[in-house]
Formats: structure tokens, C-alpha cells, sequence
């Protein structure tokens, strides 16, 4: 391209370039004031949908604490939350099945929120003594607490699940069945969870997970597990799928594909 025709089209670029640069700023600048607005209305949508349980709920005589608690949650931090309300029985159950009550050893539930995954893995035949929960949400904590007085119960961060089970643990565990939002985190930190579940379980033993999203949320290709999926789950709100982990028993750890 000969030099004066080189310069034009270097302007040109420059030209769309400055003129992306304002366009985004503009975008970034209407994100933050949407985000204003909602954190200014947040509080008030929240008490109005808390309002409307509590009319429905004194017409039919039945009582959606744990709801009541879960949309709180959410209005608080939605991201960490990662739900409006608890999973239903049939994602419960599906997840409960993944797990044999027969195995030996501690069955970790990460996230456990108020407690449907948890309800059925006791439903299932695991025994509340074999029970870990590790769980964020103080308020969560205190009803954990009250329903399941025999299972260990950690307050704390499941993304340092080295740091918060190796010396609590004290043989590996049979299962680590997982409520975590994982999509909301980057994909490094998803592998480090693994990676410290499959650490802390014996070869084999199932990482139990659910995700509202289409795709698995681990890479299904990468060496040193083996990954299997349930059917959609269409009778929860909103529609799941369960997938189920396993650490390859060839002598890799999960490092190997960090
Ligand atoms: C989508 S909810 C699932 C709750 C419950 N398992 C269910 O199925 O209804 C996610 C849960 O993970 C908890 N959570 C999110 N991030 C966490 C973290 N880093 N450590 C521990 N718990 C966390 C939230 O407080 C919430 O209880």
C-alpha cells in the first residue's frame, strides 16, 4: 500500500476506534445507572415480593419460610445466592441419588442453603452424622443448624475446601455434592474446587452438581475425570440438570488440568 493511501486507512481505523472507546463508555456508564437504580429499588421490590408470599400464604395456610429466606438472600447478593428460591424435591432427589447411602465415610454438601439437597440425601439413607455442610449465609447457618443438629456444619468460603476440610476430615470422603453457583466464577476457581474435592475423596467417589445453565459447567473433555449428565430437570423452577463428576482412578490428579 503505497504511504499517503497506509496514512488514510491508519486514520480510519483511529476514527472507529475512538469512536468504540465512546461508545463503550457510554454503555459502561448506563450499566452503572441501572445498577444504581436497582440497588435504590432493590429493598422495595424485595419487601413487595416478600408481601405477596405472605398474602398467599394467609389465604392457603401454609407457610414458605425457606422461600421467604432464599429471596432475602438473593436481593442481598444475588450472585453468590444464585437462586430465588430453594431446588425443588425431584432436583433434590436427583441429586440425592448419586450418592450411596451404603458408602463409607462423610458425605460433603457445599451450598447447602436451606437444606432440600440435604433433606433428601437423609431421605435417601445417609445418615445425618455423615453429613458436612459448608454453607456462606450466617442465616442459613442458624437454620442448618436447628434441622440437622447431628451433621457438621462449617461456616465458611467452599472455594478454600482444602483449607476448611483436610484437618476437619477424618477419612476421605464417599461423595461432595455441590449447590454452588459455579457458573458465576471463573473457570480457574472451578477447577481448584474440583481439584481440592477430588483431593479430599476417595477415587471414584461422585462430585455432584447442578447448574440451570445449558452446558456443563466444567470443561467435559479434559483428561482425569469422567463426567455423566442427567435428563433436564423440567419440574424445577427454573429447569436443572445434574452432573456428576469422577476423579479417573490412572493415578492423574486434577492438577494436571489446571
Ligand atoms: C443456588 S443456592 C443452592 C442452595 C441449595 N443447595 C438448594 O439446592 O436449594 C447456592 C447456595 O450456595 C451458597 N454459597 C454460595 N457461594 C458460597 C461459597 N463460596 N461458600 C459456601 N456457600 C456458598 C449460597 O449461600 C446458597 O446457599
Amino acid at each position: 500500500m503505497p504511504l499517503p493511501a497506509l496514512r488514510t486507512f491508519e486514520q480510519r481505523i483511529e476514527r472507529h476506534l475512538r469512536v468504540l472507546e465512546l461508545k463503550k463508555s457510554v454503555i459502561e456508564r448506563d450499566i452503572r445507572r441501572q445498577f444504581r437504580l436497582f440497588e435504590r429499588k432493590r429493598d422495595g421490590i424485595g419487601k413487595k415480593i416478600e408481601e405477596k408470599i405472605r398474602q398467599f400464604e394467609r389465604k392457603r395456610g401454609i407457610r414458605f419460610d425457606d422461600e421467604v429466606h432464599f429471596i432475602r438472600s438473593w436481593i442481598e447478593r444475588p450472585l453468590r445466592t444464585g437462586a430465588v428460591t430453594p431446588s425443588g424435591k425431584v432436583l433434590a432427589r436427583a441429586m440425592a441419588r448419586y450418592v450411596d447411602p451404603e458408602s463409607d465415610g462423610p458425605v460433603v454438601e457445599l451450598g447447602p442453603g436451606t437444606g432440600p439437597v440435604t433433606q433428601a440425601l437423609v431421605a435417601a439413607g445417609v445418615a445425618p452424622s455423615r453429613l458436612v455442610l459448608v454453607e456462606f449465609n450466617p442465616t442459613f447457618c442458624r437454620l442448618l443448624r436447628g434441622r440437622y443438629p447431628d451433621a457438621t456444619l462449617v461456616q465458611g468460603d467452599a472455594y478454600s475446601l482444602r483449607r476448611l476440610l483436610e484437618a476437619l476430615l477424618l477419612q476421605p470422603a464417599a461423595a461432595v455434592v455441590s449447590g454452588l453457583p459455579l457458573v458465576t466464577k471463573p473457570m480457574k476457581m472451578r477447577l481448584r474446587l474440583i481439584r481440592d474435592a477430588f483431593d479430599l475423596m476417595l477415587p471414584g467417589a461422585p462430585f455432584v452438581q447442578f447448574t440451570y445453565s445449558v452446558a456443563s459447567p466444567l470443561p467435559r473433555r479434559l483428561a482425569g475425570f469422567s463426567v455423566q449428565a442427567s435428563e433436564r430437570i423440567w419440574m424445577n423452577i427454573p429447569p436443572a440438570r445434574v452432573w456428576v463428576y469422577r476423579k479417573a482412578d490412572d493415578g492423574r490428579r486434577a492438577n494436571d488440568y489446571r
